[in-house]
């Protein structure tokens, strides 16, 4: 299994894409060790860059709402909240994920499914808007 940007992923706003682009690289390659069977040593890194690069993507994302009164802004911050409580959680219940198939699976439950989503649905809708403003 691997875990890869692709063109159907695209928001069209080159700044959203290559941070989303570099999410998707981190994640395959934190799956990638859980299948070799050194998602143990991976994850403590992954978690923390994943902490830091979301936040500073985030934080990209929301500036560009703000400054263009997109109207679905509250929800999709709303979202990012989510990610970020989910996140949360998966750093506590670490410890309890005890093979690495067990945490494999906890890393696509809580990290690859929103991650998919979330770029699928609210930030292409997000780069439609912008796409249009700047028309
Ligand atoms: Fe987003």
């Amino acid at each position: 299994m691997n875990i890869y940007w692709t063109a159907e992923l695209a928001t069209g706003m080159e700044l959203i894409d290559q941070q989303h682009r570099e999410l998707f690289a981190r994640i395959d390659r934190l799956v990638g060790a859980c299948m070799a069977g050194k998602g143990r040593e991976e994850t403590g890194p992954m978690l923390e860059f994943m902490e830091n690069y979301m936040e500073e993507h985030f934080a990209a994302e929301e500036r560009l709402m703000a400054d263009s009164d997109y109207p679905r802004a509250e929800f999709h911050v709303q979202e990012h909240a989510l990610f970020r409580e989910r996140l949360e959680v998966f750093k506590r219940e670490l410890a309890d994920k005890g093979s690495e198939a067990d945490l494999l699976t906890a890393v696509n439950q809580s990290i690859v499914d929103w991650l998919f989503d979330h770029v699928c649905i609210e930030d292409r809708d997000l780069g439609a808007h912008l796409r249009a403003q700047q028309r």
